[in-house]
């Protein structure tokens, strides 16, 4: 039986995602992979050429067959017939479309295909999940959300400061996202000044919520709040952390946990455009897969008892290497973690 990946939609998270499934196709144990493309636009074509050129297989619904055909670009299958065939579908498409896929398109193959994956903004489609977060929870799901880019972050900054000592040293958790108005892919939706967030949540905003689900998918209910607020950038979110553990601690033992997690990469770099530009460097299509970059310089302990500091997000680098463990967590349960050992070059110790 041939192990088969479908990613729909092609842009910001769904591109660099289908490229690195592409590229490391052999080590990852699948036999093929289809994208969706979504609009027959002729800006576009160069992407997806670049993706057909990396071994990938081009779907699109079968009216837009004769519109891709005019800008020279032959689909090898349709919407429907790819995600027959697939063994996991990664739904990677803006806010509610996954949920809406769900419902009318994936339910009817769900006894065919081994599992969907979904981005952050799907809440509901499926059981949260953040790589090295929350691995014992999987349980061969059928619907798996992977989690936003910065609950990624806040999960991963709540384990080193707090529950990797033990799961109660944990007291309460304060988040400030410092969010990115756009990423360097997208067009639209630049602001023109900082621009603050509401609280519409009793944990305020989604990565709070979020991350206490993910968390609760492990039997914890953890005090965690956070708030959201824009800033007229393209490069990385940054997120103000306030964590109060049980246990005291001091500034060395902090500093030693960060580094000591394998998905934490330090940093003594103040300027989120010059870690931007590391991963530009460095990393796959640019991206480092690590689940936060924390900066060593803001650290700081007060009373003991409760740690803070600054991190910049991966904006969509966490959320491709928790893709890439849930996909290989479907089609090789007993060595998931060893088959995505080949993505170890894309994590970095310090950035
Ligand atoms: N961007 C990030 O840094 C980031 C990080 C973590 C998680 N996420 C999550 O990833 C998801 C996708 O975000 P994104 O930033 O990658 O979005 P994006 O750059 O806007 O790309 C969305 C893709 O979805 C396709 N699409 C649009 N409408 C569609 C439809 N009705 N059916 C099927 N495909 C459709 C688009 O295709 P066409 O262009 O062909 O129309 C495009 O390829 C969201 O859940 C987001 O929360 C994003």
């Amino acid at each position: 039986m041939s192990n088969i990946v479908h990613v729909v939609g092609t842009g910001t998270i769904g591109e660099p995602l289908i490229g690195l499934l592409c590229d490391l196709k052999n080590p990852l144990g699948i036999d093929e992979v289809t994208f969706y493309k979504h609009s027959p636009v002729l800006t576009d074509r160069p992407k997806v050429k670049g993706l057909l050129d990396r071994g990938g297989k081009l779907v699109v619904r079968k009216e837009e067959t004769s519109a891709f055909r005019e800008l020279g670009l032959e689909p090898d299958y349709t919407a429907e017939e790819a995600i027959a065939r697939a063994s996991v579908v990664v739904d990677c498409t803006p806010k509610g479309i996954g949920r809406k896929n769900k419902e009318s398109l994936y339910a009817t193959y769900e006894n065919k295909v081994r599992g969907f994956l979904a981005q952050g903004s799907e809440y509901g489609f499926g059981k949260m999940y953040a790589a090295g977060i929350n691995d014992q929870a999987l349980n061969q799901d059928k619907y798996i959300h992977i989690v936003s880019c910065n609950t990624h972050n806040i999960a991963v900054a709540i384990k080193a400061v707090a529950l990797d000592v033990s799961p109660s040293n944990f007291v309460s958790g304060r988040f400030v996202c410092i969010r990115r108005a756009n990423d360097i892919s997208q067009g639209s939706k630049f602001i023109p000044s900082p621009e603050v967030g509401g609280h519409n949540d009793e944990r305020g905003t989604h990565h709070a919520r979020d991350v206490w689900h993910l968390y609760n998918t492990l039997g914890l209910d953890l005090d965690v709040f956070s708030s959201a607020m824009k800033v007229n950038t393209q490069y990385m979110h940054s997120i103000w952390f306030d964590i109060k553990v049980k246990q005291e601690t001091g500034l060395e033992e902090v500093i030693q946990r960060f580094t000591d997690d394998p998905r934490v990469a330090v940093t003594n770099k103040q300027l989120a455009n010059l870690v931007f530009s590391f991963g530009r460097d460095h990393g796959h299509y640019g991206r480092i897969l690590n689940q936060t970059v924390v900066v060593l310089p803001t650290l700081h302990v007060r009373n003991k008892k409760e740690v803070v500091g600054f991190c910049f997000t991966p904006q969509d680098g966490n959320s491709i290497m928790s893709s890439v463990a849930a996909i290989e967590h479907l089609l090789y349960p007993e060595e998931y973690e060893e088959r995505i050992e080949v993505l170890s070059p894309f994590l970095f110790d310090e950035v």
